[in-house]
């Protein structure tokens, strides 16, 4: 039975659709990078809060986007993709069509989509508590398998950071959780107090994530900062965020995990094809889009401290590759950067017998960072 009037739940908000684009930018850059690599037996890609599949302005959500994707890799790649499981997972009931569970309308929905015949879907409405523990299982068991979990709740009350660790520390799952940023920097301090009951929740995600110490946090973009950093630290992998403003300062995050410098560069690609001025975050905003982030100062800060870790000296091309990602600039950014430099003589691509590399390259691939000893080139400042 169909709702008769429609509520916000019901429709697919802009910064929602921006989320969903970013799992799909993603998703398929993923495919072809995996499905190239004879080492990996499968894939499994899990979406736990899966929602209503599609909603009533007829945007689809994350679970057919998934499908989607998956089937335009396969008639890309010759009728083709590698094994996949997709596990589909919400517990909850539907807000469009009132007398059936969310997933019961992602599976009907689901068959409208081609399958190849080597992929499967399982659906399921456990509580995430629940599978929680069972994907861990699974990624344990299925070693030579990648595994990519999309966590995408209502709030974070389920959410423990001690257990995306877990996910993340056998080095074959990479995950992309979405927070509801601005209510968490909202009520952080207040959640300290431990008369604040609303705030356990909270309290326990914060608890986990900075081992215990009490923060300050002056604004979003600094409790975003302080999160991922945390996060690093906590997960031992490259961690990278993306702010999407919901209204007028109401800010969701995702944060993207993954233990592979080429998943960070994927994702940081796909954040620029989003966001094309910063590479950091959506707004429906579109004249607030530049100034999102106060940060125009940033982006032109990026060569002023391009500039500063060079000077330090003994910088190899693996290193500035690194450097430019953590930054969350691309290779071609920081090309960008360093052309005028050496335009002007100001700076030397040198090979390791400290002769001058021909021509404009600049070994900034992941090849070249993977394989340093092979590609392995530095760069000198003149002063
Ligand atoms: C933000 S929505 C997901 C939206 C979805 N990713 C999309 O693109 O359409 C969050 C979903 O989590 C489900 N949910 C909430 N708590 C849950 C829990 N403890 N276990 C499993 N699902 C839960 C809700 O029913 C809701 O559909």
């Amino acid at each position: 039975m169909k709702k008769k009037s429609s509520s916000t739940k019901d429709v697919l908000l802009e910064h929602s659709r921006a989320k969903v684009e970013l799992l799909k930018t993603y998703l398929s850059t993923y495919l072809n990078i995996i499905s190239r690599v004879d080492y990996y037996e499968g894939i499994y890609i899990y979406d736990l809060f899966c929602g209503e599949g599609k909603y009533d302005d007829d945007n689809e959500g994350s679970p057919l986007v998934i499908l989607r994707t998956i089937k335009s890799h396969y008639f890309s790649n010759k009728n083709s993709c590698p094994d996949i499981d997709v596990i589909l997972n919400d517990n909850g009931n539907s807000d469009i069509e009132v007398d059936k569970l969310k997933i019961e309308r992602v599976k009907s929905l689901s068959e409208e989509i081609f399958t190849p015949n080597n992929v499967n879907i399982h659906f399921s409405n456990e509580n995430y508590l629940n599978i929680g523990p069972l994907v861990l299982k699974n990624i344990k068991n299925y070693k030579r398998h990648k595994h990519l979990i999309f966590i995408d709740p209502h709030g974070y009350k389920e959410i423990s950071i001690n257990q995306i660790t877990a996910l993340l520390s056998l080095g074959n799952a990479e995950v992309i959780l979405f927070l509801p940023l601005f209510d968490m920097y909202r009520f952080a301090r207040k959640s300290y107090d431990k008369e604040f009951k609303g705030g356990n929740a909270l309290r326990s995600f914060l608890h986990d994530s900075f081992d215990g110490k009490e923060k300050k946090f002056n604004s979003i973009f600094d409790f975003t900062n302080k999160l991922k950093e945390a996060f690093i630290i906590k997960t031992k992998c490259f961690v990278d965020t993306f702010l999407l403003e919901k209204e007028k300062s109401n800010y969701y995050g995702l944060f993207f995990f993954t233990p592979n410098a080429l998943g960070f560069e994927k994702m940081l690609e796909a954040k620029w094809k989003i966001d094309t001025e910063q590479g950091r975050g959506f707004s429906k905003r579109i004249e607030s889009q530049k100034s999102l982030f106060e940060s125009n100062v940033e982006i032109s800060k990026y060569p002023y401290d391009l500039d500063k870790f060079l000077q330090e000296g003994n910088k190899t091309n693996g290193d500035i590759y690194m450097f430019g990602l953590k930054k969350g600039y691309l290779p071609r950014h920081t090309k960008e950067v360093l052309k005028p430099f050496r335009d002007i003589g100001r700076l030397q691509v040198l090979n390791e017998n400290g002769k001058k590399v021909p021509g404009n390259g600049y070994y900034l691939k992941y090849e070249n960072y993977k394989n340093p000893p092979k590609k392995k080139v530095f760069y000198l400042l003149n002063q």
